[in-house]
């Protein structure tokens, strides 16, 4: 098992990567639940998938379980599954001491999160991912959210878990797909800061995504100890440091948004395409070479990821892209900062971007035909 310190002032915390935790949660959990009854938030297919398991360890340590089972996906971070959810946690009589556990991907963990921010003005939880995407990014850091109909994660709460547990056993029965939504985030931290990492996953992703366990482990060990580094730095994000975690996003939140945040585009599959915009609109300004721009879209298509706009069929121009880019949580006082790059490992926030210029930019690439 890994173990990587997440050093925030004041409420340092620990996450564990390793295979197994999830069998062995009870113990891994043992100084943090202090009381019996454990209140535990899960989608349908994680329950399905991992509720016996879970409850049977925490039960060999003298717990009871209460389940709150909602549905999966985007849809359940609402207003509406907020609310209930904190009622519940009300009903069981949660304080403030007591801990929460979130088990599921990145919509439970947003959600719970959120919930334990707000119940009596914070209660404390853990996060238990159970999706790459989870594992390397969304559990770590402390950013809860829910959607709202204006957009997504528009209203939420910093607010750290107390313990992060990681199970790479968990990730065996994800889907391909969801997979490799969550292989685009590790790449990410490639190329924020740390060209050496990406060349690791040039040299090594296909073999971690087909299930090399040691190499699964280095992989989400490495991620998260690249965001611990970043959050512990800029926890709330007013440095610049930490919005560097947005790599790929901008780009990728608006292609979400034309598809409907539907299932047609994976938020990790966004975000790749999001990093290959990223790094050849850099590219165009004449800030990173288009040799090193190919080099991102080649290995993220050879992750089995969608690494060209023009595949997704989208009927729109660039211009409706930028449109809905202006709803991002960045936009400060009219100006959109973008986070491109001067080379892989090179990513830097520029605040000079002209939007007129990236919707000329996403013309060209929503014809660019696929190599
Ligand atoms: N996912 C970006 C962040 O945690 O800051």
């Amino acid at each position: 098992m890994a173990v990587i310190p997440v050093n925030i002032a004041q409420r340092p915390y620990e996450v564990r990567v390793g295979t197994g935790l999830l069998a062995e949660i009870g113990a891994q959990c043992r100084g943090f639940l202090r009381k019996p009854a454990v209140p535990i938030v899960t989608d349908v297919n994680v329950h399905a998938a991992w509720g016996q398991v879970v409850e049977d360890s925490l039960r060999a340590h003298g717990h009871s379980v209460h389940w709150r089972i909602l549905p999966a996906g985007e849809p359940t971070k609402s207003w509406e599954e907020l609310a209930a959810t904190v009622n519940w946690l009300l009903d069981l009589e949660v304080e403030r001491g007591d801990h929460v556990i979130a088990l599921g991907g990145g919509v439970i963990g947003d959600l719970t999160g959120f919930c334990a921010a707000v119940l009596k003005r914070g209660c404390k939880f853990i996060q238990v991912p159970t999706t790459l995407l989870a594992q390397v990014d969304s559990s770590v850091g402390g950013k809860t959210a829910i959607n709202t109909p204006a957009g997504k994660n528009l209203v939420g709460a910093f607010h750290q878990p107390s313990l992060v547990l990681a199970d790479l056993a968990a990730l065996e029965s994800l889907p391909p797909r969801e997979l490799g939504a969550g292989y685009a985030e590790v790449v990410k931290y490639g190329l924020i800061d740390d060209a050496d990492f990406f060349a690791w996953c040039e040299t090594n992703g296909a073999a971690m995504l087909a299930g090399d366990e040691a190499l699964r482990e280095y992989a989400v060990a490495h991620s998260v100890a690249a965001k611990a580094r970043i959050v512990a730095e800029d926890e709330f994000e007013t440095t610049g440091k930490r919005a560097l975690l947005n790599l790929g996003h901008t780009f990728g939140h608006a292609l979400e948004a034309e598809t409907g945040f539907s299932a047609s585009l994976l938020h990790g599959e966004g975000v790749a395409l999001g990093m290959v915009l990223a790094a050849r609109y850099s590219a165009r300004l004449g800030h990173m070479s288009a040799a090193s721009a190919e080099r991102v879209a080649r290995h993220i298509a050879d992750a089995g990821l969608r690494a060209e706009i023009s595949t997704l069929g989208l009927s729109c121009d660039g211009g409706a892209l930028v449109r809905h880019m202006l709803h991002d949580k960045k936009m400060d006082a009219g100006t959109l900062p973008f986070l491109l790059m001067k080379g892989i490992g090179q990513t830097y926030l520029d605040k000079q971007v002209q939007l007129d210029d990236v919707a000329l930019f996403l013309d060209d690439e929503l014809v660019r035909a696929p190599s």
